[in-house]
């Protein structure tokens, strides 16, 4: 959500900002700005919309100065105020003395604004930033020096932040500081750099420092401090990150969410790779850090999430719940953190997150430590905050997905469920081996068995010419396919905005079918199993009100021909392990219907990546 970035030192200072915003543009595209140090001044340009709209602004000549001195670059998500030019950062002090860029959000501000209006301070633009720009200024005022200022300034805000801050009388140093939202430090030869997130960095320097909560960083070209809120100069070196520069490509495809849906079968091999060895052999799972003890008294495990990642969760609750008998609860992140946090003696606590930075399920998750919980985190960061701060984790190997409406991440999740519930199953004995032993082949097979979908979309698209001009779509299933009928509607929502409900197959007949009449479609999952009969009666039901009926099955009989208009098929499997498969039709039929519909797949309009404001 926002993404900052910053340098001292550089000579292609421009290139740098805009090279490494591009790299962030998955945290927000509403618009973007840059601020530069001449040496004399600071220079604005902001522009509104897509990064592409700030690059046409700025001219060959100026986008090559090897002069300027230090520079800010943010790319938004609105937060406060309409993402129009104005609103955009970088937002300046009243005099101009102050450009600050900021990534979260300030609770505080309307309190300050007034208290700033009454000393002569002129706001123009409707966010919350305007207000530390202005806080700033007039702490210098009263400062002797530029940190002080900017400690004074920071004990007054109350919310979240991560900044960039430069000073026009003060041109040698670019200043970041750091509270709830990521922050890193790349240290370079002659030039040092600020940045929301890593990918920003990795072409300049793979030397960075992971700025904590309350910390100031006072950055020169060719050093640096960092200190505390309180002043006091913190001895923090530089670690050397493992990856290597992230390319962003196609790779052909039309669009990033298809090539990372035609990515998921080498994702799944990769999340196996090193954690299932051999049939026979126990599961490796080496991040995660619970002791035996604990895992032979585990009773009660919650699992907390938001999104796409909140819908692996229910998979995982299903799972865990089946494998082991152990009870699972799983509740939205938002939800979580503003009641009584109850951990129960010989429980454990789940955070799920593609991204690691997620602000709800951060502090949730910090709720649950700090009420004595063993916190587990599956994500596919493991440099991430919840992945710094949590006792384990299960890392998801789906590598950088640039796409906002999740994909491989998702399936990634799930096979953490899947290692996770078979790990268990394992320690705690509740599966005969020779059961778990047929899982763990069943789960080799996997990949192989989404190519087979992924190489015959014909009928999909089929579907996605069909209904493309639906004005509402409902997805229903029993079971552990429901949350992916949740997981399908919201795929549907997010990058084409057609309203998309999903149902347990169950509860239609206690509303949602009163809705239903030929111009809605009804996408039912049904895979062989404990609840197949039960969705197919549901499904005639949905078919008896005239809907349009899709199937996702396994299934290929002349029962399902004379209830469904659309059949797709997928292989068959285990129904346990039928997430996996009956998912990637879902995410197909998302992609096509929003292709036809010609919106912007990769970055659907009002949503991130990743939300780091609560
Ligand atoms: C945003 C993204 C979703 C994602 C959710 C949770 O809303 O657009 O795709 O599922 O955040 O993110 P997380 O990083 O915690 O999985």
């Amino acid at each position: 959500m926002c993404g900052i970035v910053g340098c001292i030192g550089q000579q292609n200072l421009i290139p740098f900002l805009l090279e490494s915003l591009e790299k962030l543009e998955y945290r927000g595209y509403d618009s973007a700005g840059i601020a530069v140090h001449n040496g004399d001044n600071i220079e604005i340009y902001k522009a509104q919309g897509k990064l592409e709209n700030l690059k046409n602004l700025l001219n060959d000549t100026f986008k090559n100065d090897k002069n300027l001195k230090s520079g800010i670059g943010h790319i938004r998500w609105a937060t406060h105020g309409a993402p129009n030019q104005i609103n955009a950062h970088p937002h300046s002090s009243f005099e101009e003395k102050v450009s600050i860029v900021h990534n979260g959000i300030i609770e505080n501000y309307k309190e300050l604004k007034k208290e700033l209006t009454e000393k002569g301070f002129e706001f123009k633009s409707q966010t919350d930033t305007e207000v530390i720009a202005h806080l700033l200024e007039d702490c210098i005022k009263d400062e002797n020096n530029y940190s002080n200022a900017i400690r004074t300034a920071l004990k007054k805000l109350d919310g979240a932040y991560a900044l960039g801050i430069i000073f026009k009388d003060n041109p040698e140093i670019l200043y970041a500081a750091r509270k709830c939202a990521p922050l890193i430090l790349g240290v370079g030869e002659d030039s040092n750099f600020i940045a929301s997130d890593v990918p920003a960095l990795l072409d300049y320097t793979k030397r960075v420092i992971y700025l904590e909560d309350n910390q100031i960083a006072v950055i020169k070209g060719s050093s640096y401090q960092i200190m505390d809120i309180d002043g006091n100069i913190l001895d923090k070196k530089p670690e050397i990150l493992p990856w290597e520069p992230v390319t962003i490509s196609k790779m052909g495809y039309k669009h990033f969410m298809l090539k990372e849906i035609h990515e998921q079968p080498d994702v799944i091999r990769q999340t196996l790779f090193d954690k299932l060895h051999t049939v026979s052999d126990p599961l490796v799972l080496k991040e995660v850090k619970l002791t035996k003890e604990t895992l032979e008294q585990l009773d009660r495990i919650q699992i907390i999430a938001c999104g796409t990642s909140l819908h692996a969760a229910l998979v995982g609750k299903y799972l865990i719940e089946e494998f082991t008998g152990i009870p699972v609860d799983v509740e939205a992140s938002s939800e979580y953190i503003y009641k009584r946090t109850v951990i129960s003696k010989n429980s454990i606590t789940i955070g799920v997150s593609q991204s690691g930075e997620t602000a709800d399920t951060l502090t949730a998750i910090r709720q649950a430590k700090d009420n004595g919980s063993h916190v587990l985190v599956i994500t596919n960061r493991p440099d991430s905050t919840m992945a710094r701060q949590a006792d384990s984790m299960i890392p998801v190997n789906a590598g950088f997905e640039v796409s906002v409406a999740a994909t491989k991440s998702y399936s990634a999740q799930l096979m953490a469920f899947y290692l996770l519930a078979i790990y268990l199953a394992e320690v705690k004995n509740t599966l005969s081996e020779e059961y778990i032993e047929d899982l763990k082949k069943e789960l080799i097979q996997l990949p192989q068995k989404i190519e087979m979908i992924l190489s015959n979309k014909d009928k999909i698209q089929d579907c996605a010419v069909k209904f493309h001009n639906t004005k509402n779509f409902i997805y229903i299933a029993r079971g552990i396919n429901y949350p992916v009928a949740l997981e399908g509607a919201l795929k549907l929502k997010e990058i084409s905005y057609i309203n998309a409900t999903g149902y347990p197959a169950g509860e239609l007949k206690h509303g949602p079918i009163a809705m239903l009449d030929e111009t809605i479609p009804v996408l039912a999952i049904l895979v062989p199993g404990k609840v197949y009969e039960k969705v197919l009666s549901n499904s005639e039901e949905s078919k008896a009100r005239n809907a349009n009926m899709i199937a996702v099955t396994s299934e290929d009989n002349e029962h399902l021909e004379a209830v469904f208009d659309y059949i797709i098929t997928i292989p068959r499997t285990n129904e346990v392990f039928s997430p996996i498969l009956t998912t990637i039709p879902l995410q197909l039929l998302a992609y096509y219907i929003a292709e036809f519909l010609g919106k912007d797949i990769d970055q659907p309009r009002n949503l991130a990546k990743s939300v780091t404001v609560e």
